[in-house]
């Protein structure tokens, strides 16, 4: 095994060195803390509707849902009722929980449905319009969430959202995302939702209006989700989504259910990180590069050196290499090689092919095509209460506004994208080809999102996640290492992101991240380096001795904000 080696002159620069790093950036960090509960989400809107439900007497779950539907009213870029997500949910007990939301293949989907009579991807197929939609588990999964383990009712906890789509101010961020998907729209739909206009665009402070948006939620907040998976509303979107080219039918609604599954536990460094397990690659892959990283004593490594970023991109090669072999739907994976890729003997064998220098060749982990990534849009959101409660939600509807369909105020996920769609093609995130994650009706896509909530000496110390596709994985990685570092959540967030991901080879770095005496130094060893302007908008809560301290990303491109009693 090719441990990582220091003298004791050179442990002592790094711990006086990190010491130094701490002392800055917690002086610069001035925190509000809080001891009722606090929340943190991509939308400051959204922050006060979960706020208001800890006013209200409501707990971490109540404000949890509020923050959802409220996101579905201001923040539509992903923010959804017709999309999925994932909960990790850390109960006052100690228990954690995962709620499995995501969104699901409809019974008449076949593995070729994207594909043309000579075998070719249809263009945009699996990413524009109703072929793209999977079934949507999002008011499942709240009401799930809710009827477990809410205290206030469910019509109080959706009553901001609709009293935000009957109107808002707009954000800039937000305004500008309407027009510039506004085009896309009118494309997609064949007519624009009555309060955009491709000539007037909006600007930041107008007042949106979204009267459609209000009615559905009022019906969500008086029947609940049988009004959207088995009445009338259910009929009328199957009957919606076939006319415009989908497979769904009304049967595909009634049988979607939001599952509990057992969450991925990881131990690292003492700490208990809980998250996500299939079928979001997140869990497993979390735990490769954890193991990967304590076996290669990588939180000796300073934080972006050269060693760093080439210790950082050869076990994110190993993790998406068997991201792409092996994970996909429960029920599609071979359960055996499941245990095989997270057990001690393989991890070792894998960490120890890591050389200090070289850089491995993608295809000796297994040879497959190249592809980009492209977008980067879908939130994340948490909430804790003083009684111990606390909420770590991804949700998405996987590209901007999803396929773009839009229907009585909602836009509909474009999900079906994260299946591989076409052998020999990747998705948009540049996941290659898998065969275990290939289209099957019922099953659900392989996803990236991770929510996660840590955990030490049986206490949790903080809850976290990001949207950003395929780069989720290797951010959570990043921000847990930091913050187990000793960098505290808020500090962890603020540091740079790269990225890595086996196929395409390149390793993408946030803009700054890098000197540029070290870009070159890497590009030298052979990476092909990328900078990006951004990558990931995280939002957690830290926890301190029953003080909640919300943490954002408030430096970087976005609304996100944080708040609490
Ligand atoms: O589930 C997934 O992994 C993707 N649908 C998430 C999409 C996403 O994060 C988009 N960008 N920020």
């Amino acid at each position: 095994m090719k441990y990582l080696c220091y003298d004791k002159t050179q442990l002592m620069r790094f711990f006086l060195l990190g010491l130094l790093e701490v002392l800055v950036i917690t002086l610069k960090a001035q925190h509000k803390t809080y001891s009722v509960g606090a929340i943190s989400a991509a939308h400051p809107l959204a922050v006060e509707a979960g706020v208001e439900m800890l006013r209200r007497g409501g707990n971490a779950i109540d404000a949890a849902v509020a923050v959802h539907f409220a996101l579905a009213a201001v923040y539509q870029v992903a923010g959804n009722i017709a999309g999925g997500g994932f909960a990790v949910v850390h109960i006052p007990e100690g228990q954690v929980l995962a709620l499995d939301f995501r969104e699901t293949a409809p019974m008449a989907a076949t593995a070729d449905m994207y594909l043309d009579s000579n075998g070719k991807p249809i263009k945009r197929a699996s990413l524009d319009g109703a072929p793209s939609v999977g079934i949507p588990g999002t008011v499942a999964g709240m009401k799930m969430l809710h009827d477990s383990l809410g205290c206030v009712s469910w019509q109080e906890c959706l009553q901001p959202a609709i009293e935000l789509a009957k109107g808002h101010k707009l954000t800039k961020y937000m305004a500008d995302h309407w027009n510039n998907n506004a085009k896309e729209m009118l494309r997609i739909n064949g007519q624009l939702p009555s309060f955009l206009n491709l000539y007037v665009p909006f600007k930041e402070g107008d007042w949106l209006v979204q009267t459609e948006l209000a009615e559905t939620l009022e019906s969500i907040a008086v029947f609940g989700s049988d009004s959207f998976y088995l009445g009338t509303f259910a009929q009328q979107m199957a009957e919606f989504l076939k006319s415009k080219g989908g497979r769904h039918t009304h049967e595909d609604f009634a049988l979607y259910r939001a599952l509990w599954r057992k969450p991925q536990l990881i131990s690292y460094r003492g700490y208990s990180i809980y998250t996500m397990p299939l079928p979001s690659a997140g869990g497993i892959g979390l735990h490769q590069f954890l193991k990967m990283a304590e076996l290669l004593c990588f939180n000796r490594v300073k934080p972006y050196t050269v060693k760093y970023a080439h210790f950082f991109a050869e076990m994110a090669k190993r993790v998406y290499a068997d991201r792409q072999r092996y994970l996909g739907d429960p029920m599609a994976v071979d359960q055996i090689e499941i245990q095989k890729i997270q057990s001690e003997k393989y991890l070792k064998s894998r960490a120890a092919s890591i050389s200090k220098r070289r850089i491995t060749p993608s295809d000796e982990l297994g040879a497959s095509q190249s592809g980009k990534i492209e977008s980067f849009q879908t939130t994340h959101y948490c909430t804790a209460d003083s009684s111990g409660l606390i909420v770590s939600i991804t949700t998405t509807l996987n590209g901007y506004f999803g396929s773009k369909l839009y229907y009585k105020g909602m836009f509909f996920n474009n999900e079906m994208d994260d299946f591989s769609t076409a052998p020999g093609h990747s998705n948009q995130f540049g996941l290659p080809y898998s065969e275990v994650n290939k289209v099957r009706p019922g099953h659900r896509m392989l996803s990236s999102m991770s929510p996660t909530i840590v955990v030490k000496d049986g206490k949790p110390i903080a809850a976290l996640g990001t949207p950003g596709g395929s780069t989720i994985i290797t951010n959570v990685f990043q921000v847990i290492e930091l913050m187990i570092r000793g960098w505290g959540l808020q500090s962890a967030i603020d540091q740079k992101k790269l990225h890595a991901q086996w196929l395409p080879e390149d390793l993408i770095v946030e803009k700054g991240a890098l000197t540029p005496k070290k870009l070159r130094k890497l590009s030298r060893m052979g990476y092909n380096v990328q900078e990006i302007e951004q990558i990931g908008i995280f939002n957690g809560i830290e926890i301190q001795d029953k003080k909640m301290i919300p943490a954002a990303d408030f430096h970087r491109k976005g609304n996100s904000a944080a708040g609490g009693l």
